[in-house]
């Protein structure tokens, strides 16, 4: 890269694996070997959230993907919502990295990122035990300013940018359309004043083969995290190859945007 633009790290968010499993109760497909797989491909970690009614990845799970990736020497981020519950679970596994997620309607900004202008004195405490105990703390967030500054403000280490509305703007009108543009300069500037402030920026959520290369080409972003569109790819090509060609993409967009 001749400009000195940092790569981007590719989570891969498992929980789908999760899905299909529970749908029929079985002990198969197993998240971890996803997760084995998903390393031997090229992931830098595994990205997994455990959701308050469990719909998919269970804490047996978490216990297991943190054995497996301590051995590994690789990062768990663990995506959880703001809860007593989730807390304690975070501060006895203290995994490398806690992204903190809505869930209830509630806490969610118009977008769809966790509102932590509107519930600062509640997320900021979760903020502090949480790195505390040694685990980066990343909040997802809309790239609205206003969120970006109370992220900063409340001292967490990464945001990850929700990447939803965007990837849904370029499926429904085009990658190109004025729709999706709108949205990408959105992210664009949350992304820079996010790194202003000394915030890592990460993003995620909806992300495919067409989205991800002007996400990725945004200077700032160090990492993205990705979960359905390759889970479901890998029902076609297989795991490894859809992480590949997902890295592929993502190395030639950064590639481009330092040229
Ligand atoms: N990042 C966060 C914070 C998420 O909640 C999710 C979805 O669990 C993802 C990334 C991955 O999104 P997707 O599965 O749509 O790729």
């Amino acid at each position: 890269m001749s400009g000195g633009l940092l790569p981007v790290r590719l989570g891969v968010n498992i929980d789908h694996v999760a899905t299909v499993r529970n749908a029929r109760g079985t002990t198969y497909p197993d998240p971890v070997r996803a997760a084995e797989v998903a390393i031997g491909a090229g992931a830098d970690g595994i990205t997994a959230h455990l959701r308050e009614d469990r719909r998919h990845i269970s804490d047996a799970d978490i216990d297991a993907l943190m054995g497996f990736l301590q051995q590994a020497g690789k990062p768990l981020n663990l995506e959880m919502a703001v809860t007593d519950e989730m807390e304690a679970i975070a501060l006895r596994h203290r995994p490398h990295a806690a992204c903190l997620v809505p869930e209830r309607r509630e806490e969610v900004t118009t977008e769809g990122g966790l509102n932590v202008a509107g519930h600062h004195n509640r997320v900021a405490p979760v903020v502090r035990r949480l790195r505390e105990a040694g685990t980066r703390v990343s909040l997802f967030i809309e790239a609205d300013l206003a969120q970006v500054q109370a992220a900063a403000d409340i001292k967490a280490d990464v945001v990850e940018l929700h990447t939803g509305a965007y990837c849904d703007a370029a499926r429904e009108y085009g990658l190109h359309s004025a729709e999706a543009e709108a949205i990408l300069e959105r992210l664009t500037k949350g992304a820079a004043a996010a790194r202003r402030l000394g915030l890592e920026v990460h993003a995620g959520h909806g992300i495919d083969y067409a989205t991800v290369a002007p996400i990725a080409a945004i200077p700032e972003v160090r990492e993205l995290n990705i979960g359905h569109f390759l889970i479901g790819e890998a029902i076609f090509v297989g795991l490894p190859e859809a992480i590949r060609t997902m890295r592929a993409h993502i190395d030639s967009a950064r590639a481009g945007a330092d040229a």
